[in-house]
Order: C-alpha cells, then structure tokens, then sequence
C-alpha cells in the first residue's frame, strides 16, 4: 500500500514537471540561449538567420513586411512566443538614412548629414571622428533603429571607384583607425556598428559577381589590415562581408575569412551579416558562419530545405542562431528603449561644421593669397557653387533638412555676391532641373556638364568685385565607378579657370578654385591658373559655411590628403587593370600591383605626384624638433617622441605622420609606410606640443606568404616624421638585432588565378 502511494505520488510529481516544462516556453533574455534556440521550430530557425525581406516584401508564410521606421535598410525577425524582437538596421557612413517624412508621420525625421568619411579621415583626428560617431549614434538610437550599417572602410585602390566617399584612404592604418574611432563613438549609445565591406570591394563595376584576385600578402598588409585593427581596437557589434568574389570565393560564403580570419585570428566576438542581395549559395553562407542573411526572405525555401536534408551543419546552425540571439540582447529595441524621435539635431549641426572645416585640404596658396584680405565681394563661378555638393548618392546618401550653399553662406557672412553672375547660373540651374524625371530630381545639376561662360560674362564681373572663386564639383555613387571624362576637367572648366584666372590677374585680383569632389581629381593640368586651391571635398550639410570660416581665416585649415592625387590617372598603378578583364565586361580583377597602393608605389618606384599622400598647407607654420627614441635597439617597444612648435602668425593645428623604412632583407619592401600619426591641439603662435608615438613589433613586420606569418626582419630602421610623405622633417634609426616571427596566422585565401605582384626588381 505505501508502495503504491509512493508510486502514485511519484507519478503526480512526474506528471505535473512534464506538464510544466510543456508550458515554460523559454524566453530569450530571461531563460538561457540553447533553451530558446531548442524551442524554436524548424520554420523560425531560418527566419532568424535571414532578414525580413525588402520593402513590401510579401513573405508566403507571414504575409507582408512590416516597416518599423520608413528608410530602414533592413530588419530581423521577431518571434514573439520566444520573447524576441525585431531590430532594425539602418545605412551609412556619412550619417543615419532614413525617409524624413513618410506617409501618416505629422513630424519630421530628418538627419544629420555629416563629412563623408574621406573627408573625416583628411582631419587625421581620431578624436574627432569619434565625437562625430557619438552624434551620428545618438540620432541612431533617438530615431529607434539599433545599427547603423558603418563605418565602410575598404582601400581607396584606384580614383575612379564608385564609392571612394564612402571609404577612408589608400592606407590601411589611417582606415583602421578611422574606423576604429568611428565604431566606439557610434556604440557608445548602445546602439550597433556593421564594419563593412569585407573584404576587397573596391570595384563597382559588376560588383555583385566579380572575382578580385589578390595575393596574400596583399590581402593581409593592405586590404585586410584597416579590418584587422578596428575588430580588435574596437570589436564592432556586426561585420558585413561584401558583395564580390575574392579568389575564386564569394567573401559572404568563404569560412576562411569569416571564421578562420575574423573570428579565430582576430577574435571578432559579433554578428556577420552579408550584403544585400550578396553572394550566390544562401547554404554555403549560413555553413560559412554568415549568421544573417540580408535583405532576407528570398532564401526561404532553400534554408528550409537544407535544413530537412541536413546540408547545414548543425553547430554553425546553432552558433549562428546564438549568435543572431546575443545581438538581438544588446539592442535598445530588446531593452525596451522609449525612443524621443528627437535626437541632438541643434548640437550635431556643429559636430558636422567642425569636421568639415578640420577636412578641408589646402592645396596651394601663393603669396598668402589665402586667408582674404580686405574682401568684400565676391565673383561665385561654376554652378556647384549655387548647389553644394554635400555627400555621394546610394545608400551613403542622408535625408537632411538643409545644405547651403556656397553664395548662400557668403551673404550669411556679410559678403556681397555678384548677383548678374548668381542670376546666370540659377537661371542654368533652373533649366536644368526641368528636364529632370522623378529618379534624377536630386543630382541632375551635380552631374550635368558645367555652363560656358563667354569672356565677356566673365570680364563683366571682374571690377565690381575683389576675388573670384571657382567651384569644380563631382559627385559618384554606389553601383558604378567614375569615368576618366568626370577624374579629369572638361575643356569648359579648364576654360573657365583659365579665362577667369587671366581676367582677374589683369586686373590685379586674385583667383580661387574649391574642389567640391567626392574622390580625386587632375589638378596637375590646370593647378597653375589660380592663386589658391581649397580642397573642400563634400563635407555634409554645413560644408558651405565651414568653407567660408577657412577662406576668410576663422578657421586655420589643417587637413592634410589621406590618399595621393595623382599627376595623370595613368600613373596610377591599378590604372592599366581597372575595373578588371575583360575590359567592356570583367569577371576577374587582377591586383597586379600588389601591395604598391597609393603611396607605396609612387614614392618606391619613383614616380611624381601632383599632390603627395600626407599634404595639406596651413596659414602658419609649424617646426619639428627634438626626436627621441625610447633606446637604439628594438625589444619590444619603442617609443618616439618629438616636438612641435608653431613658429608663425596664426594659432592652428598640425598633423605629424611617423613613417618607417624597414629593411627589405628577404621581401622586397615599400621605401616607406606610415605607423603613426597624431593631430596636435591648437597652437597659439609660439606654442609647442610635444607628440609621442608608440611602435609594436608588429609596426616593423612585413608579410611573409612562404611562412604565413608577420615577421619583422632584423637590420637598421629609419624612423621618419613628416608633415607628409615627402615632407621628412626628422630621421632617426634604431635596430632590431634578431629577426622576429611577430605573428603566425592561417595560411588560406589563395589566389584561385595566376597573380604575379609588382616588385621594383621585375620593373
Ligand atoms: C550596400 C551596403 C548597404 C546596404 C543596405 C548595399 O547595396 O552595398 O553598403 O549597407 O545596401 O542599404
């Protein structure tokens, strides 16, 4: 009888836990990962490892998409009965992108359009771009989107590149650091990150297909290295892997770089998502530990497949989904953030003003002609500036509420303005634009050929006003390169600068001409025209106003050029291969020039440039002095100090770059390659800054593909310090008494076609 009410009761207790545990549905946040992941059904795994699709897309087990805010990239997948939420992800790297005033809002959203990023790595001020990562963050979150898809920072291989604006430099350091700054200000809201685009997208033309052949030495000292230092300085929440191929493999589909690379190497700790649209096989990119598939949807029935006959394996299904779920932990929409719909509009209108006027690159001021003296009025030629070009189109563009322009904020300053020559050019501008359709309505101006101006117009402004300024614009986008005919001046430009530089100088006046370009341009062909060139790149909303502060001397310009501009695009090296081959229609990239990008190969082979990676003139002087090396040898560290003193009129900041010349004892090495740099504070005249840099072995190390590893060769280095790549102002040397293997690494991305890099020796 005991027995039996033992039984009984045992069999009551046995039933209730079961008829518990069917009812506990684990909820994510409260209950443990693996518990929600093994509650979830086979149907929900994979809209977890998806995103919710484009924009009216009508999912055949859902129904139609949902929009959470109007403009959003994309969106996750929320599971109610397991506690998880959607997020949202939102473009890009000149400022949020969103639809400022969608149907049904009776307010507006409109965002902050900041530098685009080759302007913000021209101010070479990691501070900066940090606080402008804060501001663009803190519109991220009040706009109640939880990532912002950038900081996007691939090589600036070749100038005509469609979305160079996007990107941060020709070199790897400058990139990474950029991006690294750019990741802690925006997450320091609790908002995301996606770096992007990995690896090697620095091709528009086909760039959804194309195979970018690159040797290893290649991919890990140029275009894998900006990747490597923002992913350990600053463990960005997502990666996005790109659009093209890179050695025979889709990058969204290749574990080698997603999981041998990223995360065993550099210990990345986030999500990786792809592209939009990226990629070919949905199954090889969940296998490569591409946890979210974007924009989603379209591989519904393929994952659910894959899943019934086993073809996803099943760890890299569960540590994808965990690793979708911990993302999804960290979000302000998990939280349960009340979002304001208000983020600091007001005070990021200066963070946007300020890195614009720190990004503007002065390339030649003869005489002083800059800053003005004794200006009043002014001549405002070419129509760019009637309509400044603030930031490139695609999904790099941002819905701002204003920009002005260049006349516009001359006036706010207390200028005269030509108002014959203003007419002109609105009255062209009005024309032009009435030939627009709905899809050009925004750029048709930016991209239309610039108006012939007759000697006469021109000579009719020339007495009633005291300067003239010229304003060349360009503007690119995502989605296809630039042609030679838009690097280059057309005849009409050339003519204008040189018809209007003759008519002023006669008259005894002086000629300026703004750059409002995106990427580089030829200068070298017409730079001898005008008094003063001013590089103002499309330096956001406020890039007008932040002109005027710099021509009339508010502002001491102190950019200095994160890449080098070239004498003709011929020189450039990738020039011969660009976009890749065939020619009219490229399926392969060959990266013949190895690791001599930008810098690296003019000033290792030789070969002049109009303007030198590193330059940018300011309207005081600066001396350099007193290098000190922490010892002679290398051990671990070294450390190297200097000064900096501002000896001339004006208070102003200056960029110091530390360059090294390593010995080339078993590889052949760049002459030189930058490991440093630092801006200092304003410097009243008189004042001296002492700047100090540090070097790891890992500064010395070049990559060795026979070993698979970074090693650092022993011999004498030659540490340089520069105000640009030419401009050395002071050596020293220390050495390394044995060489060192600094880093051995995985020996994978093997070019899947013959590429023989440049070496100075097969010349
Ligand atoms: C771009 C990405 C962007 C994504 C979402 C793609 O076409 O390459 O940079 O983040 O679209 O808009």
């Amino acid at each position: 009888m005991k027995k039996n009410i033992l039984f009984t009761s045992l069999l009551v207790l046995f039933g209730s836990m079961n008829a518990q545990t069917t009812k506990h549905i684990p909820q994510l946040g409260k209950d443990k990962i693996e518990d929600v992941i093994a509650a979830m059904t086979q149907e929900e795994k994979v809209y977890l490892l998806m995103g919710l699709g484009e924009n009216n897309w009508t999912n055949p087990a859902t129904g139609p998409k949902t929009v959470i805010i109007a403009g959003e990239a994309g969106l996750t997948w929320a599971i109610p009965r397991l506690g998880i939420t959607p997020t949202v992800l939102t473009d890009g790297p000149a400022g949020l992108r969103i639809d400022p005033h969608p149907e049904g809002l009776n307010f507006t959203r409109f965002c902050t359009a900041f530098p685009t990023a080759t302007a913000l790595a021209s101010t070479w001020n990691t501070e900066l771009v940090e606080n402008v990562g804060k501001a663009m963050g803190n519109e991220v979150l009040e706009y109640g989107s939880d990532v912002l898809l950038a900081p996007a920072i691939n090589i600036h291989r070749n100038p005509l590149s469609g979305r160079n604006f996007e990107y941060y430099s020709e070199d790897p350091i400058i990139a990474g650091k950029m991006g690294a700054a750019m990741v802690r200000g925006v997450q320091s809201n609790g908002v995301g990150t996606s770096l992007k685009h990995f690896v090697a997208n620095n091709i528009e033309t086909n760039r959804k297909t194309i195979n970018a052949v690159i040797s290893q030495r290649a991919l890990r000292e140029i275009y894998l290295r900006g990747f490597e230092i923002v992913v350990k300085e600053s463990q960005p929440w997502t990666v996005m892997t790109s659009y093209n191929r890179l050695n025979g493999f889709y990058t969204s589909e290749n574990p080698d770089l997603t999981s041998t690379i990223l995360r065993n190497e550099w210990k990345f700790e986030g999500l990786v998502m792809t592209d939009w649209w990226a990629g070919a096989d949905a199954v090889a990119q969940v296998n490569a530990g591409n946890d979210l598939l974007m924009p989603g949807c379209y591989q519904r029935e393929e994952l659910l497949n894959a899943l019934k006959h086993k073809l996803i394996s099943e760890k890299a299904l569960d540590q994808n989904l965990a690793r979708v779920l911990k993302f999804i932990l960290r979000t302000p929409r998990f939280k349960g953030y009340a979002y304001s719909n208000k983020p600091d509009l007001a005070s990021h209108i200066q963070v946007s003003k300020n890195a614009a006027s720190e990004g503007m690159v002065l390339l030649k001021n003869d005489k002083n002609t800059l800053p003005f003296k004794n200006i009043k009025s002014v001549a405002l030629f070419g129509k760019t500036s009637y309509r400044y070009i603030a930031g490139g189109t695609g999904s790099g563009e941002v819905n701002y509420e204003y920009a002005n322009t260049i006349n516009e904020s001359f006036e706010k300053n207390g200028y005269k303005v030509s108002k014959p020559l203003e007419a002109i050019y609105k009255n062209f501008i009005d024309t032009v634009t009435k030939t627009a359709t709905k899809d050009n309505k925004k750029f048709i101006v930016d991209f239309h050929a610039e108006l012939p101006l007759s000697k006469e117009q021109i000579g009719a402004q020339v007495k009633n006003t005291n300067v003239a300024i010229i304003t060349i614009g360009r503007n690119g986008g995502e989605g296809w390169e630039r042609k030679l005919t838009e690097f280059n001046l057309t005849d009409t430009e050339k003519q204008l600068i040189r018809n209007v530089s003759e008519a002023y100088h006669a008259a005894n006046k002086k000629v300026i001409v703004v750059l409002n370009v995106g990427g580089v341009i030829a200068t070298a062909d017409w730079r001898e025209y005008p008094d003063a060139i001013l590089l103002a790149w499309q330096t956001g909303q406020e890039g007008a106003n932040a002109l005027v502060d710099i021509l009339n001397g508010k502002v001491n310009p102190s950019g200095k050029l994160p890449m080098s501009f070239p004498m003709v695009y011929s020189d450039v090296p990738s020039a011969k291969t660009f976009p890749g081959e065939p020619a009219d229609n490229p399926v392969n990239a060959i990266y013949k020039e190895g690791i001599y990008v930008g810098y690296r190969y003019y000033d290792t082979f030789k070969v002049p440039t109009a303007y030198e990676f590193g330059f940018g003139l300011s309207y005081t002087q600066f001396e350099y002095s007193n290098i000190q090396l922490s010892s002679k040898d290398f051990n671990t560290g070294m450390t190297v100090k200097m000064t900096v003193k501002n000896t001339g009129k004006s208070s102003g900041k200056e960029t110091v770059e530390l360059y090294l010349h390593a010995p080339g004892v078993e590889i052949e090495k760049p002459v030189q390659e930058l490991k440093g740099f630092a801006k200092t504070r304003v410097l009243k005249p008189g004042e001296s800054q002492e700047v100090t840099f540090t070097l790891d072995a890992r500064a010395l190390a070049s990559f060795r593909t026979d070993l698979s590893s970074w090693v650092a060769d022993k011999g004498t280095y030659e540490v340089r310090i520069g105000a640009s790549s030419k401009d050395i102002r002071l050596t020293s040397e220390f050495s390394l008494p044995e060489t060192i293997i600094v880093e051995k690494v995985h020996p994978v991305l093997y070019p899947n076609l013959p590429v023989t890099d440049l070496t100075l020796s097969a010349k």
